[in-house]
């Protein structure tokens, strides 16, 4: 039987092809800024949200092709927010994905660019879906909506305006909710528009998705505190020095991990109306909970 470990690597594997299909550019008008998009977009990572968006099309059987475009854009997406987020007026970190960050390698104006391109490019993926001009709008409205002033970048402000504060529970589950999980909501909602549904799919799989958007952050704060740099491929205990809000800061240790697992468990609740069919994403969620580090043989050199 296939574990979620193995489905992970062969769907990240596709996801891999076709970001490496989509960065082959045409019309390229400055080399290094390609070179500095790819730098970061191609050097690995566990592609949790593309394979999103795979595992919920294969669940209400839709279109696999559009979605593994759709979530490939997601992933141009989510590594823009990830150079951005590590540049010096943010997070100002030295590590990404095993390899030193983007402005340490191309400066911080080129950083900046290939962030911008790299989010620009992802709509015209989208622009670009064989698929019907309905479901085309609505993926584009929601990739829109779910990463910007309503979602990831929004959240990316209250993030640094939350440095050096005390946030209640509510407060930072708002943080949470947009920085991350605007873009794990986008990566499901986006299989689903590939697929036909039904409202309560629809409404079953927003829960699911708003309840590992929360989990997915506080596990990254976790892993911030207990994690090794060596796997993580990313500097650990920044959140401690720049004194970030987060759930292992406000309530400990033992009650963030009991928070983890009480998300975990409305998640995979939420999927209960599908059956065995959901199994597949189910089992992502524990994955998601229980990863250890990451494995170094993600990052690619
Ligand atoms: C890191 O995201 C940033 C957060 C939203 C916590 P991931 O943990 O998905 O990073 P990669 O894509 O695997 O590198
Ligand atoms: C990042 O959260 C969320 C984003 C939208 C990029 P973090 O700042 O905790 O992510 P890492 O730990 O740097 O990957
Ligand atoms: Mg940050
Ligand atoms: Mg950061
Ligand atoms: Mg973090």
């Amino acid at each position: 039987m296939q574990t979620i470990k193995d489905i992970l690597k062969v769907k990240a594997a596709e996801v891999e092809a076709n970001l490496e299909e989509l960065m082959n550019l045409n019309g390229e008008i400055a080399p290094h800024l390609t070179e500095a998009m790819k730098y970061t977009l191609l050097s690995g990572g566990k592609r949790i949200r593309p394979v999103l968006s795979l595992l919920t099309v294969e669940l209400l059987a839709g279109n696999y092709q559009a979605a593994l475009k759709a979530g490939s854009a997601l992933e141009m997406i989510h590594s823009y927010s990830l150079i951005h987020d590590d540049l010096p007026a943010m997070d100002d970190d030295q590590l990404r994905r095993g390899k030193k960050t983007n402005h340490l390698v191309f400066g911080e104006a080129a950083a900046i660019l290939a962030g911008d391109a790299l989010l620009t490019y992802a709509f015209e993926v989208l622009a670009g879906l064989e698929i019907d001009p309905e479901a085309r709008i609505k993926i584009i409205a929601n990739t829109a909506s779910f990463s910007g002033y309503q979602g990831m970048v929004g959240g990316q402000v209250l993030d640094l305006e939350a440095e050096n504060k005390e946030l209640s529970l509510a407060e930072m589950q708002k943080v949470h909710r947009a920085k991350t999980g605007a873009l794990i909501k986008a990566s499901v909602l986006n299989g689903l528009y590939c697929s036909d549904y039904t409202e309560a799919e629809k409404d079953a799989l927003l829960k699911y998705a708003e309840n590992i958007g929360v989990l997915f952050q506080i596990v990254d704060d976790l892993l911030d505190l207990t994690g090794e740099t060596e796997k993580m491929g990313k500097v650990v205990g920044r959140d401690e020095e720049l004194n970030k809000s987060t759930y292992p800061k406000l309530m400990g240790l033992k009650k963030a991990k009991k928070a983890a697992q009480d998300h975990a468990e409305k998640a995979k609740s939420a999927l209960n109306i599908f059956g065995d069919k959901a199994e597949n994403l189910k089992d992502l969620v524990d994955y998601i909970l229980n990863r250890p580090e990451i494995p170094q043989m993600i990052f690619k050199k």
